[in-house]
């Protein structure tokens, strides 16, 4: 069954179950009502018979009986009402009847009716009263008499049975019932009109169960047809968020399933994008080393070399090879710090020594440059990090800063900092543009091909190795750079309370 038909159902089911229980307890209070009203009248024409009707002596207060006559007159009154009652002194006395109906009056009810009580029937089919006297009729109830033979054809009564005392003695019980046709006649009259409202609500409920089905059932058409435009490979969809209920946040799920969607979509076409970018570098950097190598072969090869050149050719290819196994060794390592499988082996030791013994390693490198090194650091800088890592991102950076530098000023600082050590690396170099110094990170970048060291042989890795290093120590790295005036690079190392995280991967590591 589709689901609006099965919605529909369940509405229409509650709403109409809604108004059925409605209805019956509505006739069911009314009908109580209209017989406990009936009742109340009927006690009402019973308390005036007896007041009417009793009779004691004024002298010695004691009961003497009833009078006839106010009961004749009364019962003629009551007759117009179709009202009857009956008086009994005792269960077996009779002492009056207005008509040849009258209550049946069990053994169990004389009892409660000794005690007090006063009896309401609902519906009781009246019996011929038998007693000592006849009943005071009208030429109307001759008709009556007639049926009187069978008492199924009597038609139903409501009566109260009610007892009266004098002195503490029970003197009188009177039952006075009326025809239940009245009564039903009232209750048929309000059936009816309650079958008119059920109908009527019916047909409201059948509209009010579509409109409340076909509003659900269309947001789930909604969610069907986004998810297929997902299938279709469009993940650009995104649902209306109306209400609090749960097809709401369904929706909200959904909208949130296809960001993510996007968003790894995005990722896995940068990622291939990346690979592919990253093998045609690759292949375009051992293209220049592999074709000097090779014509130089070739060269010995057809002997095409002059002997005093030799020498020089295989030189070159040893720097050729060199860099080669450099590109290759780098790329290994720039996979393994990515994939988290080196292990590192932190300690505090002081940098300042560090920093001092790099800047000499370098001064060569600087003085073909014609750069001046200036280390400005305290006497001790003590650093938690893996020493030869530490020494091989100074190293990059320095070398960087030489690199890109021609006449100038490279000064290496230290400091301990809030949480760490920050060291900073300043040149007076080429520097970056913005754009540039977005992407030194990314492996192979190389902001200035024209101006790329042949002597040296960059690679563009260096600066993706540093980074991910200093990731690994839980530090940071961050450039500041003005294109034509120098860059400055800022690093900053944990101090060991502050790497907790750090070391526990370490020391899992260390395991493997
Ligand atoms: N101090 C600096 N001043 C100006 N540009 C810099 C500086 N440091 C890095 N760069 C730019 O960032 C690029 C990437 O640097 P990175 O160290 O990653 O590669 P590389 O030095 O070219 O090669 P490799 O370090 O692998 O030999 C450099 O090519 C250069 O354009
Ligand atoms: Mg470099």
């Amino acid at each position: 069954m589709k689901l609006i038909y099965r919605q529909m159902l369940g509405f229409f089911a509650v709403i109409l179950t809604l108004i059925v229980v409605l209805g019956l307890l509505f006739i069911n209070v009314t009908s109580r009502m209209l017989y406990t009203n009936t009742w109340k009248q009927l006690q009402s024409y019973s308390d005036s018979l007896i007041e009417d009707s009793m009779r004691y002596d004024p002298a010695t207060k004691q009961f003497e009986g009833f009078t006839t006559v106010p009961l004749e007159n009364n019962a003629q009154l009551l007759q117009r009402q179709n009202v009857h009652f009956t008086i009994y002194s005792t269960q077996s006395k009779l002492i009056y009847s207005s008509s040849n109906y009258t209550s049946n009056i069990t053994n169990s009810d004389w009892k409660k009716l000794k005690a007090g009580k006063t009896i309401h029937k609902m519906m009781d089919r009246p019996i011929k009263p038998n007693g000592s006297l006849k009943p005071q009729n009208s030429s109307s109830n001759s008709s009556r008499k007639a049926n009187s033979s069978s008492s199924q054809s009597r038609p139903l009564m409501t009566d109260v049975i009610r007892p009266y005392f004098y002195k503490g003695k029970l003197v009188a019980v009177v039952s006075i019932g009326s025809f239940v046709s009245n009564i039903q006649g009232n209750l048929q009259q309000i059936r009816e009109n309650l079958w008119i409202a059920f109908i009527v609500s019916s047909i409201i409920a059948l509209i009010l169960s579509y409109v409340l089905a076909r509003s659900t059932t269309r947001r789930i058409d909604k969610m069907r047809l986004a998810t297929h435009k997902i299938i279709q490979g469009n993940y650009n969809v995104h649902l209306e968020l109306k209400g609090h209920d749960e097809l709401n946040d369904l929706s909200a799920d959904f909208n949130k399933m296809t960001d993510s969607l996007q968003e790894s979509q995005e990722e896995i076409k940068r990622q291939e994008e990346r690979r592919r970018q990253f093998m045609a570098d690759a292949a375009h950097e051992m293209r220049t080393p592999l074709t000097t190598i090779n014509g130089l072969l070739e060269g010995l090869a057809y002997d095409a070399i002059p002997e005093e050149d030799k020498a020089n050719s295989i030189k070159l290819m040893q720097n050729d090879t060199k860099r080669l196994i450099r590109l290759v060794n780098d790329n290994l390592d720039y996979e393994k710090i990515r994939t988290n499988q080196i292990s590192m082996s932190r300690k505090v030791f002081d940098a300042s020594d560090v920093l001092h013994n790099l800047a000499e390693q370098l001064t060569k490198k600087a003085a073909t440059q014609s750069d001046e090194v200036k280390v400005e650091v305290p006497n001790t800088l003590m650093t938690y990090a893996d020493y030869d890592r530490f020494v091989q991102v100074l190293f990059n950076i320095i070398q960087n800063a030489i690199q890109f530098t021609e006449k100038g000023v490279i000064t290496i600082s230290g400091a301990k900092i809030d949480k760490g050590t920050e060291f900073k690396v300043a040149d007076t170099g080429i520097g970056m543009t913005e754009d540039q110094v977005k992407n030194i990170w990314e492996r192979f970048y190389k902001a200035d091909r024209s101006r790329m060291n042949t002597k040296y042989g960059e690679s563009g890795l260096g600066l993706a190795i540093v980074h991910q290093l200093v990731e690994l120590h839980g530090g940071k790295i961050d450039v500041s750079s003005e294109y034509g005036k120098g860059t400055t690079f800022t690093i900053f190392f944990p101090d060991r309370e502050h790497a907790q995280h750090q070391s526990t991967q370490e020391h899992s590591d260390d395991k493997n």
